[in-house]
C-alpha cells in the first residue's frame, strides 16, 4: 500500500496534488511519501516484534538526508556500505551504534571513520578485510565488533545482477570457509565477534531461498558456538522484493517474511537485525515528467520525456519494468494507445518502456513512473550534462524540497581548466 492515489482525478502524493508540486519545482521530480516510509519501516519493526531486533535500513536505496532523519527518528538502525553513507547516517543524527558496515571493499579510511565515530558492526566480507580492520582498530586502540558475511551458496531466484549469495558471486566468506575464518577472527587482537551476516540478493520474490539461507545461518551458529564464539546477533540482509505493478503480483509481506525468521532462528537467543532497502522505500516514491513531444514513428509512437535514463537507469540497466501513470486521469471511456516511452538520451537504450499502453498525452502532459523511491535518485547521474533532479518530501498537506536541483553554473564550476590551456 503506498499514499499515491487520484483524488478527484488528479494524482496526489498524500493530500499534496502532483500538479502543485510540478508548478513550483519544475519537472523531473522525485517525489517521496512520509507515510508510506514510516508505514514500510513499521510494518518490518511489528513484523519481528517479540524477538530483540533491529531494522536496518539500507542507505543505498535512498540516501536522502530527509529520508534517514525521518526513519531515523522512528528508531531505525542504518546499513551503509561507504564512508560517504556512513557519514550521511550521521548527519542524519542516527548514532553509531545503530549503524551497521557492510561493503566488499572497506578501506582503511572508512573503516577508521567508523571506529572513531561509531559502529554498531562491521560485516566484514573476506580475510583481509578483516586483518585490515583488526590492524586499523588495535592502532587506535579499540576494539572492533564484527560479523562475517558468509556466503550460503543459495539462488536467490532474482536478476543476475543483484543476486549474491552463490558461490560464484563476489560476496561474503564461504559458508564451508566459515569455522575457520572465525577461528582466525577471534585470535585477532583488534576484533570481537558478535555474529553472522548473510545477504543473498534484491527483490526476492519468494521466501524460500531466504529460508535456505537462514537455515544454513542457524546450523552455523550452532557450530560456531560449539567452538566457543559468543555469536549473538543474526543479520540477515535485505532484499524482500516489492510489487512493481499493480497487477497480481504479490511478494510475500513483511509479516510472513517476519514469521519466518522467527520459526527458523527465534530459539537461537539472538538479536535479529535486518537491512530492508527496497521494501522501505521503493513504492514510497514517483519520478514525474512532463511530455515533451509526441512523435510518430513507423509503427510505432513514441513519447519523449524530459526525464531520461540518466535520472531512472533501472529499465535500461536492468531491463526493469516501472508502471507509468498520467497525472491527470483520462476521461472515461478514453481509449489508451500504444507508445514507446522514452527520454532525451542519445543512446537507445533510453528507452523506458516498449508498446506500453497509456491514454493518449500531448506536449506538457506530466507523467508519473511508480516505485520510483528505490534506486532511483540514488543512482542517477549528470550523464548528457543533464542536471540531478530535485527530491520533493510530502508529509500531510505538505511538501519541502529536499534536494535543490542544481543550476548550470554549479555545474560547470566544480571543473577547472588547467591554467597550461
Ligand atoms: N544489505 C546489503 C548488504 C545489500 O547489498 C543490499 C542491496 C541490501 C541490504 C538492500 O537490499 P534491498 O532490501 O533493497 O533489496 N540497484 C539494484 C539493487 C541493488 C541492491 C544491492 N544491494 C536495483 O535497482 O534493483
Amino acid at each position: 500500500m503506498d499514499h499515491f492515489l487520484y483524488k478527484d482525478g488528479v494524482l496526489h502524493a498524500e493530500d499534496v496534488a502532483i500538479p502543485e508540486i510540478a508548478a513550483v519545482v519544475g519537472t523531473p521530480f522525485y517525489v517521496y511519501s512520509a507515510a508510506t516510509l514510516t508505514r514500510h519501516f513499521q510494518l518490518f519493526d511489528a513484523a519481528l516484534e517479540g524477538t530483540d531486533h533491529l531494522v536496518c535500513f539500507a542507505i543505498k536505496s535512498n540516501s536522502n538526508l530527509a529520508v534517514l532523519k525521518l526513519l531515523g527518528n522512528l528508531g531505525a538502525g542504518m546499513d551503509v556500505v561507504s564512508g560517504g553513507e556512513y557519514r550521511r547516517a550521521k548527519a542524519a543524527g542516527v548514532p553509531g551504534e545503530r549503524i551497521v558496515f557492510s561493503g566488499v571493499g572497506k578501506t582503511r579510511e572508512e573503516i577508521t571513520l567508523a571506529l572513531t565515530g561509531g559502529i554498531r558492526q562491521f560485516n566484514v566480507e573476506s580475510e583481509p578485510e578483516l586483518c585490515a580492520i583488526s590492524e586499523v582498530a588495535s592502532t587506535l586502540g579499540v576494539v572492533a565488533p564484527i560479523a562475517l558475511r558468509v556466503n550460503p551458496d543459495v539462488d536467490a531466484k532474482t536478476h543476475e545482477k543483484i543476486a549474491t549469495g552463490k558461490s560464484e558471486n563476489k560476496f561474503g566468506i564461504p559458508i564451508a570457509k566459515a569455522r575457520a575464518v572465525y577461528a582466525e577472527a577471534a585470535k585477532l587482537p583488534g576484533i570481537a565477534v558478535v555474529g553472522v551476516d548473510v545477504h543473498i540478493g534484491s527483490q526476492l520474490t519468494e521466501l524460500e531461498p531466504f529460508e535456505a539461507a537462514f537455515t544454513k545461518v542457524r546450523e552455523l551458529t550452532l557450530a560456531l558456538r560449539e567452538d566457543g564464539h559468543d555469536i549473538r546477533r543474526l543479520d540477515l540482509g535485505g532484499g524482500l522484493g516489492i510489487p512493481y505493478t499493480r497487477s497480481n503480483e504479490a511478494p510475500p509481506l513483511p509479516v510472513e517474511y517476519g514469521a519466518m525468521i522467527k520459526r527458523v532462528l527465534g530459539d537461537l537467543g539472538c538479536e535479529i537485525e535486518i537491512e530492508p532497502g527496497r521494501l522501505i522505500s521503493g513504492n514510497a516514491g514517483l519520478m514525474v515528467s512532463s511530455v515533451i513531444y509526441v512523435k510518430e514513428g513507423e509503427g510505432r509512437n513514441f513519447l519523449i520525456l524530459d526525464a531520461a535514463m540518466n535520472d531512472l537507469v533501472r529499465p535500461s540497466m536492468y531491463g526493469a519494468h516501472h508502471d507509468i501513470v498520467p497525472v491527470i486521469e483520462a476521461e472515461p471511456g478514453t481509449e489508451p494507445a500504444a507508445f514507446d516511452v522514452v527520454g532525451p538520451v542519445c543512446e537507445t537504450g533510453d528507452t523506458f518502456a516498449k508498446g506500453r499502453n497509456l491514454t493518449p498525452m500531448g506536449e506538457g502532459d506530466l507523467v508519473a513512473f511508480r516505485s520510483a523511491g528505490a534506486y532511483g535518485a540514488v543512482m542517477a547521474s549528470e550523464y548528457n550534462s543533464r542536471p540531478l533532479i530535485p527530491e520533493v518530501l510530502v508529509e500531510g498537506d505538505h511538501f519541502a524540497v529536499i534536494r535543490q536541483r542544481p543550476s548550470f553554473e554549479e555545474m560547470l564550476a566544480r571543473d577547472s581548466i588547467p591554467v597550461w590551456l
